[in-house]
């Protein structure tokens, strides 16, 4: 398996120790495991200018593109993810904040349907947990297939002993993660995860080729494969599971006669 490590921490630090124990299970698990390394920090991505051409016209014409196109096709490339960053006043450290700004854009159209990833972070006592669930809800609302979690206090500054309890934990993690990554295996998409992305199906109505505040959201939802479908094709959704989805397009789809989100031409 070809697993992806991404530090959106300013340093190798707490977190990280927890990472890189995630990686050595997977290691025993899996020998033939590949691991690449993608550090936030050496990427030097500038602040998002919040311009918005992502979202209007397409996340070609972010000024910052070279360098989150990189990062894309590396996870595009990957089958699992272990993402690390580290938890500041109870949320993600801004490093990472300004990568998930960045790829805002697939909240409104995702992306990563076939992924799936562990968020690892630690604090010194609490707020991992609001840190973790904050990245989970991001990774998924951009398409991520599954997302597992690890949220620990470490009780420390840059001197964190990792306790047999913790160390377990990753073991039966980089267990059930291989197991799950290995497979192939799509999970199905959770409730939660069909609101927003059939409201936004039917909201994009608004925004197609002709209408007065066209964007690339209009184009994305207007392919044939994804208009007509609760979720993308690649995952097979259970009949209920549809019917659910479609009051939510139907909701998104009335709601576009009446709120549009104009911008200056
Ligand atoms: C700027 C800053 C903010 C922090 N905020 C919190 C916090 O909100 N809650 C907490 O329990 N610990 C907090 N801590 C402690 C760290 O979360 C803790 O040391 C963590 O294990 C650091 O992980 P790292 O070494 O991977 O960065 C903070 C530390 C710093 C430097």
């Amino acid at each position: 398996m070809r697993y992806l490590i991404f530090n959106g921490s300013p340093y190798k630090g707490n977190t990280w120790k927890l990472v890189k124990l995630i990686q050595k299970e997977l290691l025993e698990i899996s020998p033939e495991s590949t691991f690449e390394e993608i550090q936030l920090s050496d990427l030097e991505l500038p602040f998002c200018t919040g311009c918005s051409l992502c979202f209007r016209k397409g996340h070609e014409y972010c000024p910052h593109h070279k360098i989150m196109q990189k990062i894309i096709n590396k996870i595009d490339e990957s089958d699992g993810m272990i993402f690390g960053m580290t938890t500041f006043n109870m949320y993600p450290n801004a490093l990472t904040k300004n990568l998930i700004d960045h790829l805002c854009y697939m909240l409104h159209r995702p992306h990563f349907f076939k992924n799936k990833a562990i968020v690892v972070t630690t604090t010194g006592g609490v707020g991992a947990k609001s840190a973790v669930n904050y990245i989970v809800g991001w990774l998924k609302g951009i398409g991520f297939n599954y997302c597992y979690n690890l949220a620990i206090s470490s009780y420390s500054w840059n001197d964190y002993k990792v306790n047999i309890k913790t160390q377990k934990k990753c073991k039966k993690l980089a267990e059930q993660f291989h197991i799950d990554v290995s497979s192939k295996k799509m999970h199905s998409p959770t409730f939660a995860v069909l609101i927003p992305y059939n409201l936004f199906r039917g909201m994009s109505l608004g925004y197609i080729k002709g209408t007065e505040y066209e964007t690339q959201d209009g184009i994305y939802w207007s392919s044939s494969l994804r208009s007509k479908s609760t979720y993308d094709s690649l995952i097979k959704v259970p009949f209920y599971k549809k019917v659910f989805g479609e009051f939510f397009y139907i909701i998104g789809k009335l709601s576009s006669k009446f709120i549009i989100i104009t911008y200056k031409k």
